[in-house]
């Protein structure tokens, strides 16, 4: 089914310069970035956005690394596009994550993982939510 699903690229891809190398992942894989911007976190958008990790012991450093620097959101557009994008990204920790994804490419550590992709339809609808109003986002007719 044709779906939306929300992403990151993460402070530490930014600052290597990799926007426009993730991109091109992205849409060569067929999915289209349908609504985009550049932010720079604060602590409180930062926890917000991160609430179901709360209790983790990784959360205080998730944050810490989250609001380091500018972030990359997009929305990404395409058949699967949930499903397509993790296969993109690869597995959290890029030591785990198979060979030409952006996490095997890209990631240093399980805590600097340059992407985050939602999990789910349902994540996916909070998470654009949390960055994007209805108006930001382009549908993309051709
Ligand atoms: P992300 O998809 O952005 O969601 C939460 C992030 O926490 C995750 O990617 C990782 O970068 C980070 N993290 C750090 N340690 C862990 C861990 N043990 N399990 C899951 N995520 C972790």
């Amino acid at each position: 089914a044709l779906e939306r699903t929300f992403s990151i690229i993460k402070p530490d891809a930014v600052a290597k310069n990799l926007i426009g190398a993730i991109y091109n992942r992205f849409e060569s894989a067929g999915l289209k970035i349908v609504a985009s911007k550049m932010v720079h976190l604060t602590r409180e958008q930062a926890e917000g956005f991160y609430a179901e990790h709360k209790e983790r012991p990784f959360f205080g450093a998730l944050v810490d690394f989250m609001t380091s620097g500018p972030i990359m959101v997009q929305v990404l557009e395409g058949e699967n596009a949930v499903l397509a994008n993790r296969e993109i990204m690869g597995a959290t920790n890029p030591a785990d994550a198979a060979r030409g994804t952006l996490r095997s490419d890209y990631a240093n550590s399980i805590d600097e993982n340059a992407v985050h992709g939602s999990d789910a339809l349902a994540s996916a609808e909070r998470e654009i939510a949390y960055f994007f109003s209805a108006e930001e986002i382009c549908p993309r007719t051709r």
